[in-house]
């Protein structure tokens, strides 16, 4: 899909695009074209080695704005700069090279791009775009976890052949529509919510359930738990009141959400129960085991030479959607995940109509670059009512507001 999403009704962002010198300038004039007809407002600020690659007068004309590139010269009391950093909603840098990363991992501010950022305190996005030696130098490493943790998202860089020469690795810059959904994305997280719409109480699950066979073994499954806690952090910042229901994972709990620990598979069927009781909508995102073993070991199992190896005996968990299905109540929005490795429509369908949900969410794991243990996704979502979209393939945060987007305006409906 080309397009970007589009933005729904009330005031459009305002977007601060930062264009530094990478050849992938180019690509930025695109991404101007796409944001500007998804509705937004774009201002862009170049530095002067992407003045070189890309003529100014491109971004103007598709902007319809004066490009600012200069600390100087421009005829006003008020450095454009400080105006600019009034004025907009969001900043996005892409193409970012190592020099603007280190500018801003460290404060330097010393061009009109650079001193922009530094006087802007909205949500920043950079799309990275370098050679991959670059990018994988521990100099660019240390400043993009300093970016990281200060909450600027990073989009990219992609593997692939680069223009420099034929250096395979990451560090091409992602794609204009990838860049454009994420920046839309946040015009959504951080936008206020919609006045008048209710503050719901949302349900997330997460990750995976450990099914223990002794004190030292267990059963699990690849789920990293970046969909579902993806989710949770969209929606607190919507301003709903979220609880997250969570397997093990290595993720900070995200702002705004209450988080129950769920370990096994009877733990979360406990902790959903109880929190389904008082939820508006509960999205079940956790890669529940749909088995354990039979029983658990008191002790470490030991090794036995000479004997046969043991022999797993499973018994079957509580399938928790389905035993909610059957007291579910009109007024809540039921949302289930499926990943497939192989007839996905099908198998989405039959799963939807089973488990007698209002959505399932539904993506093809066992392919490079999206799903498990990556930070991307693409999905389809389906409705009970038959209808289907696709959501294309977008970091798990995009993808989160887009499936929020879905799910939350028919639960809006009266
Ligand atoms: N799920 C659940 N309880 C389980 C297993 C799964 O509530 N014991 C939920 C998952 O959280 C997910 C949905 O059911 O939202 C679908 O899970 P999935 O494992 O894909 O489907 P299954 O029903 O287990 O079907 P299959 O094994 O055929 O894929």
């Amino acid at each position: 899909m080309d397009d970007l999403w589009t933005i729904g009704g009330g005031r459009k962002p305002v977007i601060a695009l930062g264009v530094s010198g990478s050849i992938a300038a180019y690509k930025s004039a695109e991404l101007v074209g796409k944001l500007t007809r998804a509705g937004a407002e774009v201002r862009v600020l170049m530095t002067a080695n992407a003045c070189r690659l890309v003529a100014p007068a491109t971004f103007s004309t598709l902007s319809r704005h004066p490009v600012v590139d200069s600390l100087w010269d421009t005829g006003r009391w008020q450095p454009e700069h400080v105006e600019l950093a009034e004025l907009a909603d969001l900043l996005v840098i892409a193409p970012a090279t190592a020099n603007i990363i280190g500018k801003l991992a460290h404060g330097i501010a010393d061009d009109a791009l650079s001193t922009f950022a530094l006087s802007f305190d909205g949500s920043v996005i950079i799309a990275p775009a370098m050679n991959p030696r670059m990018w994988a130098h521990p100099a660019v490493v240390e400043n993009c976890a300093i970016l990281r943790r200060r909450g600027v998202r990073i989009v990219g860089p992609e593997p692939g052949r680069v223009a420099c020469g034929d250096l395979e690795g990451a560090g091409r810059m992602s794609e204009p529509v990838l860049i454009g959904n994420a920046a839309l994305a946040a015009w959504q997280l951080h936008s206020a919510p919609v006045p008048g719409q209710p503050r719901r109480r949302i349900v997330v699950t997460a990750g995976p359930t450990r099914e223990e066979l002794d004190p030292v073994r267990f059963l699990s499954n690849r789920s990293s738990g970046r969909m579902g806690y993806a989710l949770a952090e969209c929606a607190a910042a919507a301003g709903h009141q979220v609880v997250l229901i969570s397997g093990s994972t290595e993720l900070p709990v995200p702002a705004g959400c209450t988080m129950i620990p769920a370990v096994t598979a009877a733990e979360m069927a406990v902790a959903v129960k109880q929190e389904f009781a008082a939820a508006d909508l509960l999205i079940m995102a956790a890669a529940v085991a749909d088995f354990r073993p039979a029983e658990r070991a008191g002790q470490k199992l030991r090794k036995q030479t000479g004997s046969q190896a043991p022999q797993l005996q499973l018994a079957w968990t509580e399938d928790i959607l389905a035993s909610l299905a059957a007291d579910k109540r009109s007024s809540r929005t039921v949302v289930g995940f499926a990943a497939e490795t192989e007839d996905l429509v099908a198998n989405a369908r039959r799963k939807l109509g089973n488990k007698k949900l209002d959505w399932l969410v539904a993506n093809q794991v066992g392919c490079p670059g999206v799903g498990f243990d990556s930070s991307d996704n693409e999905v389809v979502v389906f409705a009970a009512d038959g209808r289907s979209t696709a959501i294309p393939k977008a970091g798990k945060l995009e993808v989160a507001a887009k499936i929020l987007e879905l799910v939350m305006n028919v639960g809006n409906e009266p």
